[in-house]
């Protein structure tokens, strides 16, 4: 079961002889690596509590991307399973730290989108880098998640802005739904942002090029206190840039 062990080692044991230094940096990384292995294992025998210890494990050894959970086929059992789910995003909700990520697989139907956002100061236009942002948004139908019961998006990102306050994300177009009065809302993607000496902002942002917003009279009159991605000008990948202000806490 642990055939890769020796390989991991002796890679270590190469570099120290080529003169690295036996810091905790390096033994973290060894460590998250066979913790992160170790998940896979458990993940793919059906064992989703050891799975999810030893994801925690490798997290907390300083696995440096943590959303790749989300698109590895052998841990795709961990976010398909509605039980284990929510684990999942707690985990990475808790060890968030990566500015870009996938949000899909490569199997996800759906038109692929880029998303980029900027997370500024709303008074001084400052980009806020640090803040952790959570995606979630609907599948290709407009659905978040297939199964009955409570509330538990299959789709998600954790994400930590840059330097430039900046998070980039690849997913798929959200498909649109009926709210519960049976009117069609239109594509979103839901937000949440914490970042330290700002209050708290939760929300969703739209797209310009959303066909509902632009025939809409109303919608357009209101997009002014709604947070709009706007579609960039290029081929290839539809790609999206959405600014969103965070208000400073005051003293
Ligand atoms: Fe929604």
């Amino acid at each position: 079961m642990w055939k890769r062990a020796p390989v991991i080692l002796g890679i270590t044991s190469l570099l120290l002889a080529c003169g690295g230094a036996p810091g905790s940096h390096s033994r973290n990384a060894l460590d998250s690596g066979a913790h992160y292995a170790a998940a896979q294992k458990w993940a793919e025998a059906g064992d989703a509590v050891e799975a999810l210890r030893s994801l925690e494990a490798s997290f907390e050894g300083g696995l440096s991307s943590p959303m790749g959970v989300v698109t590895d086929e052998r841990l795709s059992s961990l976010v398909a399973d509605p039980l284990t789910r929510p684990s999942v995003r707690e985990l990475l909700s808790r060890y968030v730290r990566e500015s870009e990520a996938m949000l899909v697989t490569a199997k996800e139907p759906g038109d692929q989108i880029i998303v980029e956002g900027v997370i500024v100061d709303e008074l001084s236009g400052a980009p806020i880098s640090g803040a952790v942002v959570e995606l979630v948004h609907t599948d290709r139908n407009g659905k978040y998640f297939s199964e009955d019961g409570t509330w538990n998006p299959r789709l998600f990102g954790y994400l930590k802005t840059a330097d430039d306050g900046t998070f980039r994300v690849t997913t798929i177009k959200p498909g649109g739904y009926e709210d519960e009065e049976g009117v069609d809302v239109p594509t979103h993607i839901h937000f949440s942002i914490e970042a330290t000496g700002y209050r708290a902002y939760g929300s969703e942002f739209l797209f310009d090029d959303d066909p509902m917003l632009i025939a809409d009279a109303l919608h357009q009159a209101g997009l002014e206190r709604l947070r709009v991605a706007k579609r960039q000008a290029g081929s290839g990948v539809p790609a999206y840039l959405v600014t969103i202000p965070l208000q400073p806490l005051t003293n």
